[in-house]
């Protein structure tokens, strides 16, 4: 379950500080959620990958650098990103749902695996002049998210190469003198546990028919638990599995593959927490509801909005009181969309939460909020600006690393009429 790792003490002494709504992470968990993925099974060598998309900002980026994690960037803004964190090109692996050309250009020499995910992306690296170290992206056939939207395999998926295609993919890689390094697969964000292990040797099966391939990367997609009735991947379990399929898979060729895995909610998901204020309590009378209103919304956190997820939310308050109420959570976005306690399996039905009675300026915090919560968000919206970011340290002390956003920073592309 999302880890609650801010009391009534350290929340007053974040919102005094820096105000509120503010993201907070926790280093200590980062580390051991860190140091759980790099002892991930594996028979002929490893590289673990952090998925930036999952939270990018700069201090993260460094902390999984330290850890000695590499990076996995969905775009080549996100390797430029990595790159001013500390990596080096060596340590990125592109997989992109769009590739220009004079954008990925200066990274086809640099060290950059690139993933081609398509034919056309494909073709383009190779008329790039990027002939070897070549990544294939394929869709296996089999894909499982928490939701439509965080599912990336299967025929309604558009990532990766049809795996129907292989036989032509192969007889284009040798007609060109490609030299394919890498199979990459990943089928979606959060999805359950077998059909992972079963895209995997898919995956596999597809890297048998590619002999120059080294590595198989077998994507994200370890669940989380954010809330009471949900469970963990057993990333030992899931690894041990795998780590089986690539010894049978030596024996049956002969070839030893490095194994590379890119989780980004399993490393921070539930390291990260909103920190909002209470900002209005109201009800719609006796056969209507109540609501809360944060200082927070769909600009901060959108996965409510977008997917229906269900963050888990607790309130902070200096002396609890002992009644309770339902409430029904939103946004201050001027947007009924901005609903942040839908019901489960909609994005648009009201629904409450229970918690000892709320007054204005009371804490909410939402937990789960590490992954695609800061670095996905409908930024600036009502023009309300970025939010802080707070790191508490090992020791337990918080510390700034990122300012919340001026009103001078979102206005400063904006041109005046002459
Ligand atoms: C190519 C790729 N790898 C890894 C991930 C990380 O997935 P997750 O956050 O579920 O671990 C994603 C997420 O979208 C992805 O697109």
């Amino acid at each position: 379950m999302a880890h609650q790792f801010i009391n009534y003490r350290q929340a007053h002494a974040i919102a005094s500080e820096w105000g509120t709504p503010v993201y907070v992470y926790d280093q200590k968990l980062l580390e051991s959620l860190a140091d759980e993925v790099l002892a991930f099974p594996n028979p002929f060598g490893y590289t673990p990958r952090y998925a930036m998309k999952a939270c990018p900002t700069r201090a993260i980026l460094q902390l999984f650098h330290n850890k000695g994690i590499h990076i996995d960037a969905s775009s080549t803004w996100e390797i430029e990103r990595a790159l001013k964190a500390g990596y080096t090109p060596e340590m990125i692996s592109l997989s992109a749902q769009e590739l220009k050309a004079d954008e990925l250009k200066p990274w086809i020499e640099s060290g950059v695996t690139i993933n081609a995910c398509s034919f056309a992306q494909l073709k383009m690296i190779v008329e790039l002049g990027q002939k070897n170290h070549i990544g294939l992206r394929w869709n296996p056939g089999v894909g499982s998210g928490g939701t439509t939207k965080t599912n990336v395999g299967g025929p309604s998926s558009s990532f990766g190469i049809w795996n129907g295609y292989v036989d032509e993919i192969r007889a284009w890689v040798d007609a060109n003198g490609v030299i394919v390094e890498k199979i990459h697969s990943h089928i979606g964000s959060g999805g359950e546990v077998e059909v992972w292990k079963q895209a995997a040797k898919l995956t596999l099966n597809i890297a048998e028919s590619f002999p120059t391939a080294t590595k198989v990367d077998l994507g994200g997609g370890f669940k989380v638990a954010r809330n009471p009735d949900e469970s963990y991947a057993d990333l030992h379990d899931t690894g041990q599995t795998i780590h089986q399929a690539l010894i049978e898979f030596k024996e049956k060729t002969g070839r030893e593959i490095h194994l590379e895995i890119e989780p980004g909610t399993y490393l921070i998901a539930n390291a990260g927490a909103l920190l909002c204020s209470v900002n209005d309590v109201m009800d719609t009378g006796k056969d209507g509801y109540q609501f809360i209103k944060l200082d927070a919304g769909m600009n901060d956190i959108l996965r409510p909005t977008l997917y229906g997820a269900q963050q888990p939310m607790h309130v902070l308050q200096e002396n609890p009181p002992t009644n309770e109420s339902d409430y029904v959570i939103v946004g201050h976005c001027c947007e009924s969309g901005d609903l942040l306690s839908p019901a489960p399996g909609t994005n648009d039905e009201l629904f409450t939460r229970r918690f000892p009675e709320v007054a204005i300026g009371d804490y909410l915090v939402i937990g789960g909020a590490g992954a695609y919560c800061s670095g996905m968000s409908a930024k600036n919206y009502n023009s309300f600006p970025e939010v802080a970011e707070v790191l508490i340290d090992p020791e337990g002390q918080p510390k700034l690393i990122r300012k919340r956003q001026t009103l001078d920073q979102i206005v400063q592309n904006e041109l005046s009429l002459a």
